[in-house]
């Protein structure tokens, strides 16, 4: 063979390493992940390679109903060819500039959500965590610079059971040891009451005119998809008026279509101070987050008191952009509504024995198992086993969010699938 230069024999080498890869078996790949990666889940021993619709394919050609959707996050479903078709296009013109400059995707992305969902600005970021983030930065902000809060003294009230995410401001707000242990100190004036309880939240209000904001979820997702009770959310919105309070709403997993409504918040019809988006409103294909506010209090922030690298590309824009159209062309809303009333009408029929509770809205769900009956883990393998794929939440909640493309009949397969599994155990 001719001699090679030392880029041929560079590209050889790569082409050789990946041709190794691709013969490495799933156990082989999970023991390099075990070996090499940094720990936080604890993944199902399952190495997805490829995801359609509703459908994703191991490495070795198993197919599987998916029943999580990345942590409801691929609402879309999985390749949806009109994301990829947006993502190719714009990732080949151009992905990336930061708020250095203008560009077109990023006023369009703002106009499009504000107007459909009706606060004066949208500001984006990338994960959910950083959209709490700023949410709470708001809050704060608008404490001192509106509502007079003395300096040092804003207080934000957070509901037990909340998570928001990983951050160091997160899990100062966390209620779950397994999150804040040992990551201590945290961020002060953070205090938590009872959720679903409005007499707790008017007391705290009366206790301490310095707070500035309640944040919390609609339905609380990662506690276990805890659903209040009606009336909740308009007397969180009367006592924030009430005491001059900011009402946080974060709709990172509820939000877009999940519950059957546009935002869960819809399910009541109160408005919150500032929105919390994430998760669907980029249908995973790119992390984008964001916070909607009116002027007074977004305008709080001003340059340099905020920011983001990649917060705002044009890339994650455009993606996100076209996430929300097609959960809006393709009516995934009221396809949430009507497929969760099936859910719930065949999951509430599990005996009490083996699941305490049903518990859910639209496609945002969980089957509580009872303890005694089996491990919500080994549920999942099973689930595994037979063509599903989810993941239990706190140990016995089995988590039922599927992409919100998926049909009635897909949804008829995978609760047959579920309650076959569990028949298995008797
Ligand atoms: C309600 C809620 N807020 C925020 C987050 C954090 O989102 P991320 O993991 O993208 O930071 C999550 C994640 O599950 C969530 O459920």
């Amino acid at each position: 063979m001719a001699m090679q230069s030392v880029r041929q024999r560079f590209f050889f080498s790569i082409v050789k390493e990946s041709e190794k890869r691709r013969f490495l078996s799933s156990q082989q790949i999970i023991d390099r992940d075990n070996k090499y990666g940094g720990v936080h889940f604890k993944p199902l021993p399952v190495v997805l390679s490829r995801g359609e619709g509703v459908y994703l394919w191991d490495t070795d050609g198993k197919k599987y109903l998916d029943f999580l959707a990345g942590f409801s996050t691929v609402s879309q479903g999985y390749s949806h060819p009109r994301l990829v078709k947006v993502m190719r296009d714009q990732a080949g013109k151009l992905a990336h500039t930061s708020r250095a400059f203008y560009s077109e995707p990023h006023g369009e992305l703002g106009e499009y959500l504000t107007k459909l969902l009706g606060w004066d600005r949208f500001l984006p970021m990338n994960t959910g965590v950083e959209g709490g983030d700023t949410a709470v930065k708001l809050a704060r902000r608008w404490g001192y610079r509106i509502k007079k809060v003395p300096s040092g003294k804003a207080a934000v009230i957070f509901a037990n059971g909340n998570f928001w995410g990983r951050s160091l401001a997160a899990l100062s707000a966390s209620t779950d040891p397994n999150c804040y242990t040992d990551f201590g100190p945290y961020v002060p004036l953070f205090e938590k009451i009872p959720y679903n309880d409005p007499i707790a939240l008017e007391q705290k209000f009366q206790e301490n005119p310095n707070i500035c904001a309640f944040m919390m979820e609609p339905i609380q997702g990662e506690a276990g998809v805890v659903v209040p009770t009606d009336g909740y959310l308009k007397r969180v919105r009367e006592l924030c008026t009430k005491y001059n309070v900011l009402w946080i709403a974060d709709e990172v997993q509820t939000g877009l279509c999940r519950t059957g409504t546009r935002l869960a918040i819809d399910h009541e019809g109160y408005r919150p101070d500032i929105l919390i988006l994430g998760k669907a409103l980029s249908g995973g294909m790119y992390p984008v987050s964001g916070v909607l506010a009116d002027d007074e209090i977004m305008l709080c922030l001003e340059t340099g008191s905020h920011g983001s690298t990649f917060g705002g590309s044009p890339l994650g824009n455009r993606v996100a952009l076209e996430a929300v159209k097609i959960l809006e062309e393709e009516n995934l809303a009221e396809n949430a509504k009507k497929l969760g009333k099936i859910l719930r009408e065949e999951l509430s029929k599990v005996p009490k024995d083996i699941a305490t509770e049903f518990r859910g809205r639209g496609l945002l769900a969980g089957l509580v198992i009872n303890k005694e009956f089996a491990e919500g883990w080994d549920i999942c393998l099973k689930l595994r086993d037979a063509g599903l794929l989810t993941r239990p939440t706190h140990g016995q909640i089995i988590r039922i969010s599927p992409p919100l493309t998926i049909t009635e009949e897909q949804l008829r397969e995978g609760i047959n699938i579920l309650t076959t599994v569990l028949k298995s155990y008797e």
